[in-house]
């Protein structure tokens, strides 16, 4: 695959795995494929990989449908070579010198790194909070705005500090809460 044709104009999330036929990979990969609608609505394309080969990644996608009760539904890369893994440093040599540890990175459509999460091979990852990081990332990248400590998708968002008040009172027309000259709140833009 073309990585860049095949993102399109989409956001990415690529998430790096230990190894095929692990436990912890398995309930993560079947939680994923599971929140297709999630992904889908928000125009995030789906990336796993693996450092296992092709044939190795088929018998595991039948296990992962059979326990997690899902359909595969996004690609899992099979980095034999680790290639991928070594150019986006998902191989940490004090975890393990082969085997990937659990690095997920949202990519934006102008195909940048937004966000890079590094997880240990034991500690499986929570979508949920990957999904609350697409909604505050997408919100602003299209508007001043910052969004505080467990933000959730419509609650007041922070404006940043390098606008003004009169900026701030012209920008967000839907209100301005100032705590401190540095701590304003508004309405999300879209409710
Ligand atoms: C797992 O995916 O279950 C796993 C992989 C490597 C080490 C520990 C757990």
């Amino acid at each position: 695959m073309d990585f860049h044709q095949w993102l399109g104009d989409s956001w990415c999330v690529l998430f790096s795995h230990p190894a095929d036929y692990t436990p912890v990979c398995t309930t993560e990969l079947g939680a994923v494929a599971k929140l297709k609608n999630e992904f889908a609505r928000r125009n995030v394309k789906v990336l796993a990989v693996s450092v296992d080969p092709l044939d190795s990644h088929h018998g595991w996608i039948k296990d992962i449908n059979e326990t997690q009760g899902c359909t595969m539904n996004f690609p899992l890369i099979a980095d034999a070579d680790r290639n991928i893994s070594t150019l986006y440093d998902m191989i940490h040599p004090n975890a393990d010198s082969t085997a990937a540890v659990r690095a997920v990175f949202i990519i934006g459509p102008d195909k940048k790194i937004k966000l890079v999460l590094t997880y240990p091979a034991t500690t499986g990852r929570n979508f949920p909070e990957i999904l609350r990081a697409i909604d505050s990332l997408q919100l602003t990248a299209n508007h001043k705005l910052a969004t505080p400590a467990d933000w959730k998708d419509g609650e007041d968002c922070i404006v940043v500090t390098a606008v003004t008040d009169d900026d701030a009172a012209r920008l967000f027309r839907k209100g301005l809460r100032k705590v401190k000259p540095y701590l304003r709140y508004t309405p999300h833009p879209k409710n």
